[in-house]
């Protein structure tokens, strides 16, 4: 019996000590908190994406940088491109600083008529229109240190000329004026450029890219107002039914759901020249704290057809001391945006695109708790009729996220998430109303440093950072029949 016992207890020991050898490799594979399946800069600081456009088979990133440094300085737009949205390539920083200021947000268009000058038909010119930032009309105490500028490139986004007339939309006296998003109006047979200004939206048109004449104002009394309005994007979204109504975004910091920066939407009508919403509720594209800044891809061929997100995965609260050693920063999980009816009204649905399933393996049933296969995961189940549950993920330092519904109201905790100290705001428990969804299925992607909840495949969608020292491997699912299936997740980090 003794003997018995003893070899028992070796082979228990040796399974401990396996389990501990098999964490902390799969602690130390990974560069510490680098997220594994979404874009991050190689170095460097990053903010918003900006100029996104989808050219000849490649998905261009570009997004706001300073490659000097981990916090926020003089703005570049640093490059990337992608044939699926997922598996990125960095390229060189495309936009520098020049003698007009940096190179705050903006977009890029492809000009498939030409109507800039800058190519020709066969070689359409790709577009970038951008806000200058001249910091020393800052200083100054000037109002109109920010303008709009344009640059084009006809190598397929690889080099960029500044046109030599910028800017070509000057400031009149507004603090705030800047983030332009460009598209073609078929209606008008022009350019519409669509700008935040201070707390307000202005629309303006152009036959060329370079005159540029004030159309119209939206948002003065309507909408979130709890900070200054930034990044907007304007499009038209047709539902199942072939309804088209026009979709505006204006990201707002501070005055987020979670506090800090967020993005609202509106879906109203946009006739070429105003933009009228359908009604004045304040509906966000994400319900939790970190989705900011994010706009949609420009020109994405008629064939697919779909209108794809990517947004930037922090908050301006805590964004430039998150604890990231050589980079900080990522983007969301590209999301495809779907116009839904609902009742009288429409929203929006926010769906993680198809190319993730690339990523994806074989997904395996468990009930009630599981050890994560891979730190890379996604959580998948379905609520049942008490549309009550709770979802814990765990790690060996009694680190963890919980994630619960009670009587209508999701709460998001991660006070015990990792490390947390680094700013107050961060640690909190974030409260999100759904007493007016009815809860099917939930879907959760784990990456190392993320945990994107979507509710109903998009219908409400909740996006949070989180810095765990070690990743999470613990799931535990309480609700009345926990079944649930999880699937592996690849990184795309070579
Ligand atoms: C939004 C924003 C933009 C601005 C950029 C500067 O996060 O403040 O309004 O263009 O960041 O980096």
């Amino acid at each position: 019996m003794k003997i018995l016992s003893f070899l028992l207890f070796l082979f228990l020991l040796a399974a401990c000590q396996q389990k501990e050898n098999s964490e902390t490799s799969q602690a130390s594979t990974y560069e510490a908190f680098r997220p594994q399946f979404h874009f991050t800069p190689k170095a460097g600081w990053m903010n918003d994406p900006n100029g996104m456009v989808y050219y000849e088979g490649e998905y261009h990133l570009f997004y706001q940088h300073y490659p000097d440094s981990t916090v926020w300085g003089p703005m570049h737009w640093g490059h990337a491109v992608s044939k699926d949205m997922i598996r990125w390539e960095h390229l060189p920083i495309a936009l520098y600083p020049d003698s007009l200021g940096m190179i705050f947000s903006g977009s890029a268009v492809v000009d498939w008529k030409n109507t800039s000058g800058f190519g020709t038909t066969e070689t359409p010119p790709l577009v970038a229109i951008y806000t200058y930032h001249d910091p020393v009309g800052d200083k100054a105490g000037r109002n109109d240190f920010q303008t709009q500028g344009i640059a084009y490139s006809v190598d397929k986004g690889r080099t960029w000329k500044k046109y030599d007339q910028n800017p070509v939309l000057k400031n009149p006296g507004i603090r705030d004026f800047r983030d332009p998003k460009v598209s073609w109006n078929e209606v008008s047979n022009q350019w519409v450029m669509t700008l935040a200004v201070k707390d307000h939206i202005e629309f303006y048109s152009s036959p060329d890219l370079k005159k540029w004449n004030k159309l119209s104002e939206f948002g003065n009394s309507i909408g979130a107002h709890g900070g200054v309005w930034e990044c907007p994007d304007l499009f038209p979204l047709t539902d199942s039914e072939g309804n088209t109504r026009w979709v505006l975004f204006v990201s707002i910091n501070p005055g987020g759901p979670q506090g800090g920066s967020a993005t609202q939407y509106f879906v109203g009508d946009f006739d070429g020249k105003n933009f009228i919403s359908q009604d004045t509720l304040t509906r966000w594209i994400d319900y939790g704290a970190d989705n900011y800044a994010g706009v949609t891809w420009s020109d994405i061929p008629t064939s697919d057809g779909r209108r794809l997100f990517i947004g930037w995965m922090s908050n301006w609260q805590y964004a430039n001391v998150v604890p990231t050693q050589a980079w900080r920063s990522a983007t969301t999980l590209p999301r495809e945006v779907v116009l839904n009816k609902k009742a009288d009204a429409y929203e929006l649905k926010f769906i993680p695109v198809k190319e993730i399933s690339d990523l994806q393996g074989a997904g395996v049933s468990y009930t009630g708790s599981a050890t994560l296969a891979s730190p890379l995961s996604l959580i998948e189940f379905e609520v049942d009729d008490s549309q009550e549950f709770t979802l814990t993920l765990s790690n060996a330092e009694n680190e963890k996220v919980v994630i619960a519904v009670r009587q209508g109201v999701l709460t998001f905790d991660r006070t015990t998430s990792g490390v947390i100290d680094f700013n107050s705001d961060f640690p909190a428990v974030h409260q999100v109303n759904v007493a007016d969804v009815e809860m099917k299925t939930i879907k959760l992607y784990v990456d190392l440093a993320s945990l994107e909840l979507f509710i109903n495949d998009g219908e409400r969608v909740l996006t949070e950072i989180v810095f765990p020292n070690r990743p999470y491997n613990q799931v535990q699912l309480d609700m009345k029949n926990p079944t649930m299936r999880i699937s592996p997740l690849s990184s795309i980090i070579q």
